[in-house]
């Protein structure tokens, strides 16, 4: 191979690596707990010994800082407007976790120009290789803030209650972000927020799955479940993370598990081929218990040959 071959290769794959420590949090409806996951996780990440980047990717209406009780400080937008390098936005937050914040009521950074988008993505995307997970709470909807940031990333967690609009919504994300034949793109994964039990979280992935394979011809890998527990608003209220607030309440072990399978599963992503064994082992939610259930054996897997349909495309 030539040197600047090699060189080229060797570029590709940090890129590779660092868009595997990426991971949006999306969901289409509002409300349905993308902050409150995306916070938890990351402070369960840390606790593991990671280090964790969070970034507050509703640009125009942070709530990062809010639900962690942290003063307002500059973040994206300073960044962004050249006032600040990378380095003096990214804040210490609760377990040494870093905080890019985002600003309140800015209707120009929710609505930003594409370029802008795009620096943004570059940005995190080279400050991904000081950090084992990088986590972007993105905002509700399907503007291009969301979709052009979460498509940066390796893998997008598309968070969704059962209820029936919140499912219709994240039909629409998964069709915006990797269906309809659309190439490359994160992995896409359900995660059941407020489930009213490991059930109805596993009967919510497969309705969603079946219906975007049917449609969309892409399904998507199930990465778990956070329970409704009502220690959630509480410590909503308290401005504080549930696993910290609440480390014994079972949404806060959930996230706990949850933050070890993304680490390990990102940990997988970022490897090169040649140092993968086994790889058509599934591994998605292997360290969660759910390895043997049906809806696990039933995980997409990146490069299968879907059976496409283009009726809804
Ligand atoms: N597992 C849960 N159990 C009970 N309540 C929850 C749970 N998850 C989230 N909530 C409640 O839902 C509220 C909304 O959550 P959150 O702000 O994280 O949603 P979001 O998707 O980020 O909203 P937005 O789209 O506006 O950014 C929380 O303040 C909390 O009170
Ligand atoms: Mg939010």
């Amino acid at each position: 191979m030539r040197a600047d071959q090699a060189e080229g290769l060797r570029i590709l794959r940090e890129r590779e690596a660092a868009a595997a420590r990426m991971v949006a949090f999306v969901s289409g409806k509002g409300g349905v707990g993308k902050t409150h996951v995306a916070v938890n996780t990351a402070l369960a990440a840390a606790g593991l010994g990671a280090r964790v980047l969070l970034v507050d990717g509703d640009l125009g209406l942070a709530n990062v800082d809010v639900l962690l009780g942290l003063p307002a400080a500059a973040g994206s937008r300073e960044l962004l407007l050249g006032h600040e390098p990378l380095e003096a936005v990214i804040h210490p937050g609760p377990r040494g976790v870093h905080i890019l914040p985002a600003a309140s009521a800015r209707a120009d950074l929710a609505a930003l120009p594409r370029e802008e988008i795009g620096r943004l993505a570059a940005l995190l995307a080279g400050a991904a290789a000081g950090f084992d997970l990088v986590l972007l709470d993105l905002g509700s909807g399907i503007g291009p803030v969301v979709l052009d940031l979460a498509a940066a990333c390796g893998r997008a967690v598309v968070v969704a209650t059962p209820e029936p609009t919140s499912l219709a919504d994240a039909y629409a994300v998964v069709k915006l972000l990797g269906g309809c034949g659309r190439a490359g793109g994160p992995e896409l994964e359900l995660l059941v927020n407020a489930a009213g039990s490991e059930l109805e979280a596993l009967e919510t992935h497969d309705h969603l799955d079946r219906l975007a394979r049917r449609f969309l011809g892409r399904g998507l890998s199930y990465r778990g479940h956070v329970p409704r527990d009502a220690r959630v608003p509480r410590a909503v209220a308290m401005q504080q993370a549930v696993v910290e607030a609440a480390p014994t309440a079972p949404a806060a072990r959930a996230i706990v598990r949850l933050a070890a399978d993304l680490l390990h599963a990102v940990k997988e992503a970022g490897r090169f081929p040649e140092e993968k064994p086994g790889e058509n082992t599934v591994r998605t939610g292997a360290a969660s218990g759910f390895a043997s259930s049906p809806a696990a054996v039933r995980t997409p897997r990146r490069g299968r040959p879907w059976t496409r349909s283009w009726r809804a495309c």
